[in-house]
């Protein structure tokens, strides 16, 4: 039994954790631990005394909500830590107090309505019932147990059950309170083209929060954070793990209290959101993922990777090795040009072309006509079904570019509805690419842009679809919503609702996922996206380093990534093709460059690659993955990929800077089958596993910047 009940004390238990909480005598739900699996109970943690200005439920001046571990804190406790539900009731007034109802434990994982969830066959569920009998307020905690996958994911259902409408002004859907322990905190921070570094800060008295508050799960920050112990590495130590499986405004929080005790939460962004809940009414609290490891930072990222691909993501084929028009031609094609390009690519080897932005009418720059989803045929010299037909007779897959969720002034779209985009009346809207966000809360647009997308798959063999979001929203305004405060929320439900219907519709059809680049790489896009394209940066230097911080919370296989020309579009910089393609070897391949311009030799590199590619592809996207080096901290960035079975390894190094009479670099390899050999396919050289784990691979001096290095091994 994964999550049992006694006398109070709620136990989930997995493989490697158990996570403990306990209703008390006051009807409160403490937690007590989250750590390696054990046995018994852990409620000797708890400690009751007299603190001063910690506010006593009760006249027990030892009882106080301000210090002890709690399971869901809510603001007006007495609790004056970050709350993780805040609700505004008929009278104004602020303050939930929650006491512990009932529970239920569900066989197998539940699921969100309208939301993206982790789905299970082998999960149980938990559900615990809390209420508020003041202002008749029901929250429903739900816990997903996947035993086998370490995994434990948190969602909150809040209800109103009271006769009068009540506002929800924040709402997370995890909370874990440590009471004590030094901790490190991990983000991953960024910008455009520069998605996901990796940021590692000791945790200090006081708040440290990250978040969006664009509307997107964004750029800027990820909805993924871990907090670790602070000698945790690679290999060693515990850490915790949240991830949110939404793609709208989030709000991670860590907080160190006063008595240096820890809060972490994850949850919905605060800003702009009131959500009101007439009577009979509930709001689901997108879910989070956790783990933990004790086994440190590589561990927690298997425990992720395995869910992530088998627990989030609906669609397990291999993705096709592609040809994106993009940075080969950007606005600057026709129709001729597209199958020249194609028959080109088809000589390399590659399985589809992705004809990217530029194809309808009048999208000859990024400024105009989003929303009019027409082919320009005179541009393409044919119909799109026509262009498909062509490409697809060269012995193509073929693939489009769409951007749904976005509307320009200057389109039909907006001159037959200007009210359909997010504009505050009365007031310039803010442009961002000067296009405007369509207001996907309303139920007339969903229908519009189903229909678009529908429209364009029916007129010929589409098999892929890049589903682009360029610009984050600043007006939240919804002309038909009853409260402007639910628009963030219900624009995500809205996006999620036909992303789920073309799902059903076209269950072959693979979109991938895109927000000019990573800025919607999210455990909720992939339940409907399973690859995203990681970055609208191609550089192999600075890829190296985004994948990086992606490979914390994210497996291999959803990262989309492209070989490009040189020097590079994004930073200048020129870099060895070889380099290239190893630092693009993931789930979703291919190439962005022009054909028609490569040399002979580069011609004959890339059809070895891709060739290259298709016998490496199953180690890279179901392999084990392990980070060899931190490329902030070390000089060269090394990563390696490990058969289930342990029998191969697939290795990759890049040194990015030679300097003179540079000290050797020895990769240091994991994951291998111990008091064994492996053999160096390239080499034919033989070697103890057991030493490669411990002394590792020396690189060969390189010969100038940004040189790749590659081992494949098997075991002998
Ligand atoms: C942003 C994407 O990330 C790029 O790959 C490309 O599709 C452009 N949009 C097209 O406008």
């Amino acid at each position: 039994m994964a999550i049992t009940h006694d006398k109070g004390i709620f136990t989930l238990n997995t493989k490697n954790s158990t996570y403990q909480m306990q209703a008390d005598s006051f009807g409160c739900l403490l937690h007590l631990y989250y750590g390696r699996r054990t046995e018994g109970v852990t409620s000797w943690g708890l400690k009751f005394m007299d603190r001063g200005f910690s506010g006593n439920p009760t006249p027990d001046r030892t009882y106080s909500l301000d210090v002890l571990p709690q399971e869901f804190p809510t603001q007006g406790t007495g609790d004056y830590r970050t709350p993780g539900l805040i609700v505004r009731d008929s009278e104004g007034i602020y303050g939930v107090v929650l006491h512990y109802k009932g529970f239920e434990i569900l066989e197998g994982k539940y699921s969100l309505k309208g939301l993206p969830a982790v789905h299970a066959e082998d999960a149980q569920t938990l559900a615990i019932t809390l209420e508020d009998k003041r202002i008749g307020l029901t929250v429903k905690l739900l816990y997903g147990v996947l035993p086998e996958k370490d995994i434990i994911t948190r969602s909150v259902i809040v209800r109103n059950d009271g006769s009068k409408p009540v506002t929800v002004m924040k709402l997370a859907s995890s909370c874990l309170d440590f009471t004590h322990g030094k901790f490190d905190l991990i983000t991953f921070q960024g910008r455009h083209t520069m998605e996901r570094q990796f940021q590692r800060q000791s945790l200090s008295h006081g708040q440290f929060t990250v978040g969006s508050r664009r509307g997107m799960s964004s750029h800027q920050f990820n909805p993924f954070v871990i907090l670790a112990d602070h000698d945790a590495t690679e290999t060693a130590g515990r850490c915790w793990g949240m991830q949110f499986v939404y793609s709208g405004g989030f709000l991670a929080e860590a907080e160190l209290d006063q008595y240096s005790q820890t809060r972490l939460m994850m949850g919905l962004a605060q800003e702009k959101f009131a959500y009101p809940l007439k009577p009979g009414e509930e709001l689901a609290g997108p879910e989070v993922i956790m783990t933990f490891s004790s086994e440190g930072l590589g561990k927690l990222s298997h425990n992720y990777h395995a869910c992530i691909r088998e627990n989030v993501c609906r669609d397990t084929r291999p993705s096709p090795i592609v040809l994106n028009t993009w940075e080969a031609l950007y606005f600057n094609f026709d129709g001729r040009k597209i199958l020249e390009v194609a028959q080109s690519a088809k000589g390399l080897g590659v399985d589809m072309l992705v004809l990217d932005d530029g194809w309808f009418m009048n999208r000859n720059d990024d400024n105009r006509a989003l929303g009019d989803w027409t082919a320009d045929e005179a541009k393409l010299g044919c119909t799109l079904g026509e262009l498909v037909r062509d490409v697809n007779s060269l012995g193509l897959k073929f693939g489009l570019w769409v951007e749904p969720e976005m509307i320009s002034e200057d389109s039909d779209l907006f001159r037959a509805h200007p009210d359909w985009a997010m504009t505050v009346p009365h007031e310039r809207p803010v442009l961002g690419r000067n296009q405007l966000v369509l207001d996907m809360s309303r139920r007339e647009v969903r229908e519009y842009v189903y229909g678009a997308i529908a429209g364009i798959l029916s007129q010929g063999n589409i098999e892929y679809l890049k589903w682009d979001y360029n610009r984050s929203i600043a007006a939240v305004y919804s002309r038909t919503s009853d409260s402007q405060g639910k628009v963030m929320y219900d624009y995500m439900l809205g996006l999620y609702e036909v992303l789920e219907r073309l799902h059903e519709k076209y269950p072959e059809v693979l979109i991938e996922g895109c927000a000019g680049g990573g800025g919607r790489f999210d455990a909720g896009m992939l339940y409907y996206t399973p690859q995203i394209w990681c970055s609208d940066n191609t550089d192999a230097l600075d890829r190296m380093n985004i994948h990086y911080g992606t490979s914390f919370g994210y497996p291999v296989s959803t990262i989309a990534a492209h070989v490009s020309t040189c020097p590079n579009h994004q930073t200048g910089r020129t870099t060895p093709l070889k380099t290239r393609y190893t630092v693009s070897m993931a789930g979703g391949f291919g190439y962005e460059l022009n054909p028609l311009t490569l040399t002979e030799e580069e011609r004959r590199e890339i059809a070895g690659q891709v060739l290259q590619y298709r016998t490496d592809r199953e180690i890279i996207t179901e392999g084990m993955y392990y980070r060899l080096s931190n490329p902030f901290e070390e000089s060269y960035c090394a990563w390696e990929y490990v058969s289930r079975n342990g029998s191969k390894a697939l290795v990759n190094a890049v040194i990015p800077y030679n300097h003179g009479n540079m000290p050797l670099v020895y990769v240091v390899l994991r994951g291998l089958s111990g008091g064994t050999f492996y053999r160096d396919i390239g080499t034919g050289k033989i070697y103890p596993s057991d030493a490669l784990m411990d002394a590792g691979l020396p690189l060969e001096m390189p010969k100038g910047d940004c040189e790749a290095f590659t081992f494949r091994l098997e075991r002998v």
